[in-house]
Formats: structure tokens, C-alpha cells, sequence
């Protein structure tokens, strides 16, 4: 069975206006809400725990009570960083979750076919991340604000979510990167460390994190693309 934690705890600098960017609406509907909806359309997911501030813990609980079609579900008290909320998810898993999704709450237009391929490849390999190729070219540059060296485009991954893993080598790299106090960007950074290798898994360009403000008109436009398909 697959169990997926949501990070919603965040501060949302880069959007403003000082509320949780997840439960802004797109379209009508709050973010979480969709990408909540999304994952429970998957037959192989039995649980979500979503992770939120400690003052949002109630309302969201609510929220949640009031949709329906959703798996079952928890939410949890996130921490300082985006590692240390899921950090506190993990202490939440059931026995029966051998596969563990990661995903960002604030990629709400995250496809079915992503986060299927995604668990296919974490069965598969141990772990996986959804990805797309990098658009542009991306330099290396030094502190003093000088091009280091370029690399190759080809070999360039601009990396999303969901990432899955096989239960122990999640909580295993965890468990390494608490011990070792070792803080990274993504989840894989974390089970890299151990030595295992990552599969990539070609997603969509749509999957964008909704970060700042003008990533809601973005992400509207691809909703209303998608009704009229
Ligand atoms: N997140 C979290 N706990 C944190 C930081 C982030 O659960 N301490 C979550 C966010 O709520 C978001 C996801 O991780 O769903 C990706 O993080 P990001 O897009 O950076 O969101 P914020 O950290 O909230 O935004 P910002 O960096 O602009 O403050
Ligand atoms: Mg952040």
C-alpha cells in the first residue's frame, strides 16, 4: 500500500500576504483540497497525512471533513523546514504503508499519470522522482557572481514532486540525515547520501509549485485549457 505526505506547513514568504498559500483558491477550490482530491483518485494510495502549522491544525482538519471523496487521511504539526514537516509525517506511517509518496501541497495540477509512473518506479528501483528536462541553460556560478563552467543541458533534471521511496530507505536516510544534521532541498538528496540510485520519472510541465503570486493566473489558465480538452 502507498501512504503520501503533503508538506503544507510553510510560511509562504514568496506569495505575501500572510496566509497559507495552500488554502488560497484556484478556481474556486483551495489548493490542498486539489491536490488532496488528485491523490485520492489513485486506487494503490490509503492514506494522506498532511502536514500544517500548529494554529492552522483545526481549520484545516474541517476543511478536510468537508470534502468529500477523500482516503482517509491525518493531519499532523509541521516543523521549521519543509524536511523537519515531513520528518513529523513519517512518525505517522501505518504498518501496511510500504511505499511513501512525497509531494508538494502546492502543486496542485499534478497529474494521475505522474504519480502512477512514480510509485511504478519506486517499487521498481527504491526510489523516484517525477522531473522534467531543464528548459534553459543552467551556468554554475561562483560566490563573487562568476560562471564557474556550464553543465551539459542534457543531463539536467529540474526536479518536482511527488518522489516515492520504499518504506525503510526513506525512513533510513532520515534517520541519517537527523543523526548527521544534514538539511536538503528535496527527499532524494537524503537518500542519495545512502548510496542508492534514484530513478528519474519525466513528468509534466504543468506540475508547477505554486510559489508566487503570478503562479495562480498560470496555474488557472492550465485548469480552464484542461476543462475545455
Ligand atoms: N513546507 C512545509 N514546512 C516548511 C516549509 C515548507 O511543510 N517548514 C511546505 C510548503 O507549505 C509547501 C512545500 O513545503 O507546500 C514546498 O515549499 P515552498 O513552496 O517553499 O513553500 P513555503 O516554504 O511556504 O514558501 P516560501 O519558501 O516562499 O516561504
Ligand atoms: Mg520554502
Amino acid at each position: 500500500m502507498v501512504t503520501a505526505i503533503f508538506p503544507a506547513a510553510g510560511s509562504s514568504t514568496r506569495m505575501g500576504g500572510g496566509v497559507n498559500k495552500n488554502l488560497l483558491k484556484l478556481a474556486g477550490e483551495p489548493i490542498l483540497i486539489r491536490t488532496l482530491k488528485t491523490f485520492s483518485q489513485v486506487e494503490r494510495v490509503n492514506l494522506l497525512i498532511v502536514a500544517v502549522a500548529e494554529h492552522e491544525v483545526e481549520t484545516v482538519e474541517k476543511l478536510l471533513s468537508a470534502t468529500e471523496n477523500l482516503k482517509p487521511y491525518c493531519v499532523t504539526v509541521g516543523g521549521s523546514e519543509r524536511q523537519y514537516s515531513i520528518a513529523n509525517c513519517l512518525k505517522l506511517l501505518p504498518d501496511d504503508a510500504e511505499i511513501i509518496l512525497v509531494h508538494d501541497a502546492a502543486r496542485p495540477l499534478i497529474s494521475l499519470q505522474t504519480i502512477n509512473d512514480v510509485i511504478d518506479a519506486a517499487e521498481e528501483f527504491g526510489g523516484a522522482i517525477a522531473a522534467v528536462p531543464a528548459k534553459d541553460t543552467i551556468k554554475i556560478v561562483d560566490a563573487e557572481g562568476f560562471v564557474k563552467y556550464t553543465p551539459p543541458r542534457r543531463e539536467l533534471a529540474v526536479v518536482q514532486t511527488p518522489q516515492g521511496f520504499k518504506r525503510e530507505i526513506l525512513l533510513r536516510a532520515y534517520d541519517k540525515a537527523a543523526k548527521e544534521k544534514f538539511l536538503g532541498t528535496d527527499d532524494a538528496s537524503l537518500v542519495e547520501r545512502l548510496g542508492i540510485k534514484i530513478k528519474v520519472v519525466t513528468s509534466s510541465y504543468e506540475n508547477i509549485k505554486i510559489t508566487t503570486p503570478e503562479d495562480i493566473h498560470v496555474a488557472e489558465t492550465f485548469l480552464q485549457r484542461n476543462d475545455k480538452k
